[in-house]
């Protein structure tokens, strides 16, 4: 396996989030469930504080009037909420239904399961014992993986690796075992013993269910949404219909989606419940690579101006090979998750230029291309495989007296992904003086003030002499603008500290001077600076500090 950057690091994080109450296993008392994760009460406000600063900076906030830096022209956001189980002839026009999935392979000795494209094999015989010994490792770890897989089989000492014969290059398993290997003869990567390894099988990624109260019928089959994308594209006409949108202009939504990830993984990066925070952008097919690009950067600077450190931030265009048969480009804002080998991202949003694929499948019918073009997919009766709604969802721009199927721009984000970036670029650790001027080692969440679950803590110096009823005045007034915290239990210095682990940007301590004069110490959590300020003049001094 390639050495992950910095997993220490990522296991103080995952324990923060889980000491601090930013996110716990899901049904954690029954011993967690695979893929699923709860957020906690600092968790869900950081979630909505995400969120919120999405719906506020893509939909509320936008200025219709004016074309934003870089944009082509004015244009016009809406927002909708659909949901997530819809009519199954959706997943059927958008390609998910058919998708031919990752295949998966199981292995009854370990119990683990892995991607069949993902395992790499190869012969290996030491005495009279033979066996095609595999892997999930990947790129330059798969010699070392696969060495250490044989020692450990044929039950050698490091000295006598040597000793081992291999027969062939390492082979992906799918390719060796089209060339004759037998999953009988192959060792699985945590098995102890060939022949644990199941038959390779399709694997859907759509949860499915059953409506109504009588289930059985092929009729009555619906599937969660893996993506919230698909309920645009059916309400576009409703929308254009309805709100006097004109060309171009964007459709929002936030929600659940759902996916049988077959290897959850790295914490809440691969979940098999996420939601996302979806864009799909309309505009004319001859303005459509000038918007793709306004989008790309525009989405690439949001996660900058929310404290993303740049240099763990990675903009990467797709090669014309990585793109969907149906994609004239797309982009993926990358993260250097601390789980990942140095020099590795991962995907927190991609921005892909659509086409017309979209509303044309839900119009005419799944789409494939053929010779170049996208055509309707038809059965080996010549009929469509997939039916459209027939539906007409093309535009008819009454200025320009033109009429066309508009060209779909998506920036598609992921909450949970971002979430857990926000964190992991959050956490540091330095020292701080102790209230005796000794330095005391910290760990505190560097969160954007817009996104921080606590935005001040209100802490009266000790509890008495009047500094709780000042305290609790200030509290109350404070509370009607932004979320804050009363915390009067322990030193000051443990206050503080408590207050860094969860990011909360300003401490506000009364003391024995705020009694005479009414003011107070207003502690930075960052720069740790301490200024002296006016009780009354608080609200609106945290209030300019958090636009
Ligand atoms: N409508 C396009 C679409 O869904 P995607 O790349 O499959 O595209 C978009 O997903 C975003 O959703 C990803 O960039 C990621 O942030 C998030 N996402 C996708 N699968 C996820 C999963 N299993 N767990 C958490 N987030 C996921």
């Amino acid at each position: 396996m390639s050495k992950p950057l910095d997993q220490s690091r990522m296991d103080k994080i995952v324990s923060l989030a889980k000491r601090r109450g930013f996110i716990f296993p899901s049904s954690e008392i029954y011993g967690g469930l695979n893929g699923f994760w709860d957020y906690g009460p600092l968790g869900v406000t950081l979630k909505r504080n995400l969120k919120d600063a999405w719906w506020h900076d893509m939909v509320a906030g936008h200025d219709e009037l004016a074309a934003p830096a870089g944009a082509p022209a004015p244009y016009e956001m809406a927002g909708l909420d659909c949901t997530i189980i819809m009519h199954p002839q959706v997943w059927k026009c958008s390609g998910h239904f058919d998708l031919s999935n990752d295949w998966m392979i199981d292995c009854r000795e370990s119990k683990r399961r892995y991607r069949y494209d993902h395992l790499t094999g190869r012969w290996a015989a030491h005495r009279d014992k033979r066996t095609f010994v595999t892997t999930d490792a990947s790129g330059d770890d798969v010699p070392a993986e696969l060495a250490a897989r044989a020692q450990k089989f044929f039950g050698l000492r490091a000295k006598q690796v040597d000793e081992i014969a291999w027969e062939g290059e390492p082979t992906p398993l799918p390719a060796a075992v089209a060339a004759g290997v037998t999953l009988a003869d192959s060792l699985g990567p945590d098995a102890s013993a060939p022949g644990s390894l199941t038959a390779p099988r399709e694997f859907n990624l759509m949860f499915e269910t059953r409506i109504g109260a009588v289930a059985g019928g092929d009729d009555d089959r619906a599937f969660l949404r893996p993506e919230t994308a698909q309920g645009i594209f059916v309400n576009f006409k409703n929308v254009l219909d309805t709100s006097r949108v004109r060309v171009p202009f964007g459709i929002c939504q936030i929600g659940k989606s759902f996916r049988n990830e077959i290897t959850p993984r790295n914490f809440t990066f691969r979940s098999r419940e996420f939601e996302q925070m979806e864009i799909e952008f309309f505009c004319r097919p001859a303005d459509s690579a000038a918007w793709y690009r306004y989008w790309r950067d525009r989405r690439w600077r949001w996660y900058l101006d929310l404290g993303l450190t740049a240099s763990r931030l990675r903009l990467r265009e797709h090669d014309r090979d990585e793109l969907s048969h149906y994609s004239c480009g797309t982009a993926d804002i990358e993260y250097a998750f601390p789980f990942l080998a140095a020099g590795e991202f991962g995907e927190l949003e991609g921005i892909a230029h659509r086409g017309d694929f979209d509303l044309r499948s839900h119009m005419e019918g799944k789409l494939v291309r053929r010779d170049g073009d996208l055509v309707v997919e038809t059965g080996a009766d010549g009929k469509p495989r997939h039916r459209g709604s027939g539906k007409d969802l093309s535009y008819f721009d009454d200025v320009s007296r033109e009429r066309y199927v508009p060209h779909v721009i998506e920036p598609s984000a992921g909450a949970d992904r971002a979430v857990l970036a926000f964190l992991c670029d959050a956490y540091h650790e330095d020292e701080v003086p102790d209230e005796d001027g000794k330095p005391r080692s910290r760990t505190v969440m560097k969160l954007h003030p817009r996104l921080a679950p606590v935005k001040a803590a209100i802490l009266p110096l000790v509890k008495k002499d009047g500094m709780p009823e000042l305290a609790g005045e200030l509290y109350r007034s404070l509370k009607r603008q932004m979320t804050c915290q009363y915390d009067e239990k322990g030193s000051v210095g443990r206050r503080y500290a408590r207050q860094d682990e969860a990011g909360t940007p300003w401490c506000l301590t009364v003391d024995g001077q705020s009694l005479a004069d009414r003011t107070l110490t207003l502690r930075d959590r960052d720069s740790l600076v301490q200024e002296r300020v006016p009780l009354d003049e608080v609200p609106g001094l945290l209030r300019d500090r958090l636009t």
